[in-house]
């Protein structure tokens, strides 16, 4: 079997026509049912994506296994063709706004999900009183939010057919709430540039004010937060700062 990524809770690997994601030991069991389940409601609203194929242990881990999507995916191929940058980032604001064109009823509201991280967080009372107020004034929405969308979960087959992959975060909910978590995942990877092109892009695509968008970020800053390096955190806490600024 070959290693196709490498991270600090698990190893993805390539076996054949199939992928195969092995956890480390003790990874959340509810966690991994959780992205697996995910998937699989996913997949039923026509979305293109890799079928989950088998939800298993190998040597005591976790492994769930789907078909293998056979190509690039668009943060490889960015790199590859800095002159077809803007082509790809098209194709990928394109990508995000079918997904949330679509609705999956079964899945975990956007919305209790960022209470409860904001809930978690270790921010202080006043600044956690803030966030929640502002997220129960957002509108309500029922949109799929794929909540880790960025251009290595996407994967372009060699025929140009585009799968998404990496459902493990995805919810339903307001779609800006989604493209402001695209926008900091930018940031988060030291690309700025790359994260005002998306933003001004996607707001001009899909006619929605960039200010709704900017309206999110405390709140998914903030929900970043029990994941984030020491590094990573100084920069979410200045974007959760900036509660009033819109
Ligand atoms: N079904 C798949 N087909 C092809 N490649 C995949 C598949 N699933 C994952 N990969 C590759 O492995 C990488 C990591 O997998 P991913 O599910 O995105 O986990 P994470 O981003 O959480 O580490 C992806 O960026 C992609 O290159
Ligand atoms: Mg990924």
């Amino acid at each position: 079997m070959e290693v196709i990524a490498e991270r600090k809770t698990k190893t993805v690997y390539r076996d054949n026509d199939k992928t195969i994601k092995l956890f480390v030991e003790n990874y959340s069991k509810p966690d991994i049912l959780n992205e697996a389940l995910n998937q699989a409601r996913v997949e039923q609203t026509g979305i293109n994506m890799p079928k989950l194929l088998e939800v298993t242990k190998m040597e005591n881990r976790w492994a769930l296994i789907s078909e293998h999507i056979e190509g690039k995916n668009l943060q490889q191929l960015m790199e590859e063709n800095p002159d077809k940058k803007e082509e790809y980032m098209n194709m990928f604001i394109d990508i995000q706004l079918n997904i949330l064109s679509k609705t999956c009823p079964m899945l975990n509201k956007l919305q209790d999900k960022m209470k409860r991280k904001i809930e978690e967080s270790d921010l202080s009372d006043t600044i956690k009183y803030d966030l929640n107020t502002r997220l129960a004034g957002m509108p309500k929405h029922n949109k799929i939010c794929h909540g880790d969308f960025n251009p290595s979960n996407v994967i372009v087959k060699e025929d140009g057919t585009v799968y998404v992959i990496d459902w493990a975060h995805v919810t339903q909910g307001n779609a800006s709430a989604d493209v402001a978590r695209t926008y900091l995942l930018f940031n988060l990877d030291g690309k700025k540039q790359e994260a005002e092109e998306y933003l001004q892009k996607f707001s001009e695509k899909s006619g929605t004010p960039k200010t709704y968008i900017q309206r999110w970020i405390p709140i998914v800053a903030a929900a970043h937060l029990s994941k984030a390096s020491e590094e990573e955190r100084k920069f979410l806490m200045h974007w959760i700062d900036v509660v009033d600024y819109v």
